[in-house]
């Protein structure tokens, strides 16, 4: 396939046996599944059903490819594999940082006005129980504009700053590299939500000089519901304290383990404990493989190139109004709209239900919010117009 463009949206289509019957547009929301996802995902179960469980019990490398899938998902992002850490949940990956962080009454965290529950929850889980300050800071389609509000809620007591590369709901870029730049400068750490980045453009977490990168595997990178991962830079590692730990943590935990054997292991690996869904990690990593071959750029000039269609489109609807931004640096392939006369919850429903597009509700029921993965061509959002400028015609 050519390296630079997405020509053959069919055949990428046919490895997704549900796009046979619907038009998918909330890879946001949680992509489908192609064979090779799906493939991985029931190996090891399918061969524990069939030959039993010793190699699962023994841990085997070659049978678990495990450790392969923790150098699959460093190398999409640039980082080295003991930097990651498979969590399945995301609020998982947010915990680990925040709980491991040591924090003192007053210190304050920035979040932004569109971030998910996901990362939110966990947050003003600990600010109450630590007493610490959150304080929000306004997005907006103007990257100027998002620094100052940035900078003026940036001070000397803020320890962390907790957002989204890309926002969640209007597809917003937040401008990453200048915030780190400036959270460094007065001594925060900075962790990113990578929901909505991860496989919609090449990331390198060393460009980025992010703290953290907290990962979801099922949406853009099309891996299995639930997985998830963490990055944390190899220098912050033992400033993070281990907080819920358990068995194959440490390097001592044998069966016969000594008082003195709690030395963690190596790298981001430490924060993995107990039994775990390996499936789902090596899943995962079968996903980012997959998307690789369609290749990381062509999908996110492909994605971009849907959602200016879809823009210039919608200007020519009345009563259609586009959420997201217009500036090339700050939109991504989401884009989110709202029209006169119907809330989004119910658009929504209306074109899952009578026209077979998968949506979802977005900016507090008021938008929809419109996915353009590799897997939508321009027939899909030629048909969406379509539709949308039928429904604003009919008022519902
Ligand atoms: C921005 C963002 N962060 C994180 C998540 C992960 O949420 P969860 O932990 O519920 O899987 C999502 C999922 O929708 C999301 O959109």
């Amino acid at each position: 396939m050519d390296a630079s463009v997405i020509r053959e949206v069919g055949r990428i289509r046919a490895d997704f046996p549900m796009l046979a019957e619907w038009t998918h547009m909330n890879c946001g929301g949680m992509a489908p599944l192609p064979h090779s996802v799906g493939a991985e995902l029931l190996r090891v179960p399918q061969t524990v059903v069939s030959e039993g469980p010793l190699q699962l019990l023994g841990h085997e490398e070659s049978f678990l490819r495990h450790d392969a899938a923790r150098e699959v998902l460093a190398r999409f992002i640039n980082a080295s594999a003991d930097e990651i850490a498979f969590t399945t949940q995301f609020s998982t990956a947010v915990n680990i940082v925040i709980e491991g962080m040591t924090w003192a009454e007053g210190d304050e965290i920035i979040v932004s006005g569109e971030e998910h529950p996901a990362l939110l929850i966990p947050v003003l889980n600990l600010a109450r129980r630590r007493g610490l300050r959150v304080r929000r800071m306004p997005v907006s389609h103007d990257a100027d504009e998002m620094l100052e509000e940035f900078r003026a809620r940036l001070t000397p007591r803020t320890r962390l700053v907790a957002v989204s590369h890309v926002t969640t709901d209007s597809g917003i870029t937040l401008p990453v590299h200048e915030m780190t730049r400036l959270a460094h400068e007065q001594g925060s750490l900075v962790l990113l939500d990578a929901a909505h980045s991860l496989g919609q453009f090449r990331v390198d977490v060393k460009a980025l000089d992010c703290d953290f990168y907290a990962m979801v595997g099922y949406k853009w990178v099309m891996g299995p519901y639930p997985s998830a991962a963490l990055y944390i830079k190899r220098d912050l590692l033992d400033d993070i304290d281990v907080t819920w730990t358990g068995s194959r943590a440490t390097v001592g935990g044998g069966t016969q383990m000594e008082l003195d054997d709690l030395e963690w292991v190596d790298g981001a690996r430490r924060f993995e404990y107990g039994g775990r869904p390996f499936s789902y990690d090596t899943a995962m990593a079968a996903g980012i493989e997959y998307v690789e071959t369609l290749g990381l750029d062509a999908v996110a000039a492909h994605s971009r190139r849907l959602a200016e269609m879809f823009r210039d489109g919608l200007a020519g609807i009345p009563g259609a109004h586009l959420k997201s931004p217009h500036d090339p640096d700050r939109m991504t392939g989401i884009a989110a709209v709202a029209l006169d006369g119907v809330t989004g919850v119910d658009l929504s429903a209306i074109l899952r239900d009578r026209y077979r597009f998968v949506t979802r509700p977005a900016l507090r029921g008021t938008s929809v919010r419109i996915s353009f993965a590799a897997f939508i061509d321009d027939h899909d959002v030629e048909r969406l117009l379509k539709t949308l400028g039928m429904i604003v015609r009919e008022g519902s």
